[in-house]
């Protein structure tokens, strides 16, 4: 019997998003928090720049509302941005609410800048702004009696009315892997949220965790939720390059305080390719040490911040240059060896300003949703501020319908007669290597007609050979992460393919200029045997 579980709200994930979600709906609410992993383990304990948002007397809702639309090239929706800028300060106050400590400097917030923005705006707490707001939110959220948190669980599928049998459809739940029993467990709910972060492992290198797989989109997609910007991946410049280093990002913190982009020889190179220099965007940023490492035939390119005085550096990089120098890298003294990785998840499932999807019950907030803020390229330090203020009106939405929601059917409980023990694990290690490799290879920083020709010829043989093992064999968190991975390499492929020109982090040497027409790239499951239907949808005005 799979043990079940009935709550109000059923939140998966436990980041900025969920956390947030969670603690802003009422204290009457019961809710269940699921995590993949540990409570803190997601991209938000590793942000390091900080929170963008209006604070200063100087720094006006325009300004930060115009910077976010130019980096996003032409694709952002005017409205959602305008909406996500104006709630800045009202989320930064909660937080300070919450016992958050950002950094001051003679009693004002000290903030720092970042790529794009064309003034300092980004509050922050020194350079693990996200490991402070992780704790805070999971101090709180362990602290509520209303929530119930739940670790080492992994959603598997959403539940929903259409798969038994009942009409209109909607989410009422969904089950989940226990990773310490080994066994399936149900999770019902009124409401459901998607808060499962991005899914930058689809690529070989990137700078996020390992619970990053795009499991809330794949979920979503297999439920029927359209997703949408899905060729959007932004690659960060500057990941530390050193064999013994996993994900190590070096804040773009360190650009904006001074730090420069250097060749082997020494020479500065940015100055070439954007007149905002090391403070380009990011899309800049990255294509252009990507060009410079492909021209030269080097392993990497120098980030040097050396210059500053060592007390400097210290009060604003302490975790930097503390991980740096357990690798043999004095910051102080000598430059940083640096690469682009993949970095955030720009498209997702689509929401609206509610963070409601297309089944009804269901809300996506966070790095899984697209809401329309970061168009063909997210502005630095914009994506915390989208979970939160995403949390914020999700969970009001929420708190607006519980009244008239009735608990949910029962669902069935989950069915292993038919499966039994893997016993060729190998071909899940393998295919998530060939995965994670020609993504990066063939749908990178510069992409062709042929090669992401060549990752749809990929991406369906490795679809199929999935989906025998998974009907096959017991599920387990790999076989898992695997499965969705497929469905977000297959989403991001297709997305690309429809593309036909360049915008923001979308470069194509077939097409190398932007239309004149922007479009977002929506994808609908529809069930025909292709299952896709690529719809290139105007922006609104
Ligand atoms: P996450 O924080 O990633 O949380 C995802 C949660 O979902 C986790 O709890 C995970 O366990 C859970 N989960 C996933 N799949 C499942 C499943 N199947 N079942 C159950 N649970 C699941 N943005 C900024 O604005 N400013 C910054 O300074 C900044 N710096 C960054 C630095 C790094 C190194 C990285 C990687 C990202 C950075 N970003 C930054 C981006 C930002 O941190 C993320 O976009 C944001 O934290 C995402 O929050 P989230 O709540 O959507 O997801
Ligand atoms: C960084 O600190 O460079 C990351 C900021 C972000 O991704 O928004």
């Amino acid at each position: 019997m799979t043990p079940q579980h009935l709550h109000d709200v059923l939140v998966i994930g436990s980041g900025a998003a969920g956390l947030s979600l969670a603690l802003m709906l009422p204290e009457s609410v019961r809710i269940a928090v699921l995590s993949k992993d540990g409570l803190e383990e997601g991209s938000t304990s590793s942000a390091q720049g900080g929170i963008a948002a209006v604070t200063d007397a100087g720094d006006s809702f325009e300004t930060h509302t115009e910077d976010t639309l130019r980096v996003g090239s032409g694709l952002c929706h005017r409205d959602v941005v305008e909406h996500t800028v104006a709630h800045g300060p009202d989320v930064i106050d909660w937080l300070v609410s919450l016992g958050m400590i950002f950094d001051r400097e003679d009693g004002e917030l000290h903030l720092t800048r970042e790529g794009g923005h064309s003034r300092r705006r980004v509050v922050h707490v020194a350079d693990a702004t996200g490991k402070s707001l992780s704790a805070r939110l999971a101090d709180a959220a362990q602290r509520a009696a209303n929530i119930e948190l739940f670790e080492q669980r992994v959603a598997i599928d959403l539940m929903t009315k259409r798969k038994l049998g009942l009409t209109p459809d909607g989410c009422i739940g969904a089950y989940a892997l226990n990773r310490d029993s080994g066994r399936v467990e149900s999770f019902q709910a009124k409401f459901v949220v998607l808060a499962t972060g991005g899914a930058s492992k689809v690529y070989l290198y990137t700078t996020n965790p390992d619970v990053s797989t795009g499991d809330g989109i794949a979920m979503a997609w297999r439920a029927g939720c359209r997703v949408a910007n899905m060729e959007f991946n932004q690659f960060h410049p500057t990941c530390l390059y050193h064999p013994h280093a996993k994900n190590f990002l070096i804040s773009e913190a360190v650009r904006g305080e001074g730090g420069r982009l250097l060749l082997e020889s020494g020479e500065r190179f940015m100055t070439r390719f954007d007149a905002r220099e090391e403070l380009a965007p990011r899309d800049v940023g990255a294509r252009a040490l990507d060009h410079q490492i492909n021209r030269s035939g080097a392993d990497c390119v120098y980030l040097d911040i050396s210059e500053k005085p060592p007390e400097f550096i210290e009060k604003h990089f302490p975790n930097i240059r503390a991980g740096c120098l357990a690798l043999g890298i004095d910051i102080t003294r000598e430059p940083i060896p640096v690469v682009p990785a993949a970095h955030y998840t720009c498209g997702g499932v689509m929401v609206d300003l509610e963070g409601r999807t297309d089944l009804d019950r269901l809300y996506a907030i966070g790095e899984t949703s697209f809401t329309g803020l970061h168009g063909a390229n997210r502005l630095a330090s914009n994506s915390l501020l989208e979970c939160l203020v995403f949390g914020r009106d999700a969970a009001r939405d929420i708190s607006n319908r519980l009244d008239e929601a009735r608990d949910p059917p029962a669902a069935p409980s989950w069915d292993e007669s038919q499966v039994t023990d893997s016993d060729e694990d190998v071909v899940i290690s393998h295919n998530w290597d060939e995965l994670r490799r020609f993504m990066w290879d063939y749908v990178g920083i510069v992409r062709t007609n042929k090669r992401l020709a060549r990752a749809a010829h990929r991406v369906d043989l490795l679809k199929r050979e999935i989906f025998e093992f998974y009907s096959n064999y017991k599920v387990s968190n790999d076989l898992l992460e695997l499965r969705n991975l497929t469905v977000v390499a297959d989403l991001i492929i297709r997305s690309a393919i429809a593309r036909k020109e360049s915008r923001g982090l979308h470069y194509t040497l077939d097409y190398p200029d932007p239309h004149d027409q922007p479009f977002d790239t929506v994808l609908s499951p529809v069930d025909d045997a292709e299952g896709f239907l690529v719809e290139p949808v105007p922006l609104r005005a």
